[in-house]
């Protein structure tokens, strides 16, 4: 679904990524691992085309992706839960929800604002207040939400447990595991690896803008101590 390769990008200047490579199946979910600053935020962002890449390969669904316009990547079908959420504060849940929503590719079984509601029932109760008077954890549902309303065929989150009460963070880990039971593929980027290991099939650890171990859970077991090392944990 999602291949990257040799990916290098920065912020004007300074160069941050150097050689990212990773790869989400259909249907599966992987990680992106790292300390903060090794670069999981900008790999994100080069991918989507937020970041100009100035190297290597990035390939969705078949096509490369390379030098398309943000819009143009995400109306691909790759629906993004950015770091520290970014919902549109002064307009209502609903109106979020809505705000971006498409259902391009005909899916079988579209997301609707019920049936977000019914994913996250906070945001029912909530339908009518402006997204900033939500709690963090509820913001961060938020966000998940609008990302599902645009049907995509890859979802991606970056840091969507940060911060939040682990009453909620659990919420967000089942939900997360109910959408790929639904055959959702994701792509998740979070510090909580032992979460991962339940949720997720392929892993990748970036260290200083490289890429420097994947495999799947079975193979990070078996390498805990070096991954815990790259980690810090
Ligand atoms: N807007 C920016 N301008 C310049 N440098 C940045 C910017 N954002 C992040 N960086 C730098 O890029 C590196 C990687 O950051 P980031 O991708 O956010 O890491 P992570 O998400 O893994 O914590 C860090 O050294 C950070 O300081
Ligand atoms: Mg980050």
């Amino acid at each position: 679904m999602l291949e990257v390769l040799g990916l290098a990008a920065g912020y004007g200047a300074s160069r941050v990524l150097f050689d990212v490579n990773l790869r989400v199946e259909e249907g599966q979910v992987a990680t992106l691992l790292g300390r903060n600053g090794m670069g999981k935020t900008t790999t994100v962002r080069a991918i989507m085309g937020l970041n100009p890449a100035c190297g290597g390969k990035v390939a969705f669904r078949g096509a490369a992706v390379a030098g398309l316009a943000p819009e143009r990547i995400a109306r691909l079908g790759i629906g993004l839960v950015p770091e520290g959420r970014q919902v549109f504060p002064t307009l209502t849940v609903r109106e979020n929800l809505v705000a971006t929503a498409a259902d391009r590719f005909a899916r079988r079984n579209p997301w609707t604002l019920a049936r977000i509601e019914a994913l996250f029932p906070r945001l029912a109760e909530r339908r009518d207040q402006l997204a900033r008077t939500l709690s963090g954890g509820e913001q961060q549902m938020l966000a998940i939400g609008r990302a599902l309303m645009t049907n995509p065929w890859l979802l991606v989150l970056d840091e969507a447990t940060e911060g939040l009460a682990p009453v909620i963070r659990n919420e967000i880990w089942a939900t997360l595991g109910a959408l790929k039971a639904e055959g959702q593929a994701i792509l998740v980027i979070d510090k909580n690896l032992s979460a991962l290991k339940r949720l997720a099939d392929r892993h990748h650890v970036l260290e200083k803008g490289r890429t420097v171990w994947a495999g799947d859970t079975a193979a990070l077991e078996a390498d805990g101590e070096r991954v815990r090392g790259w980690l810090g944990v």
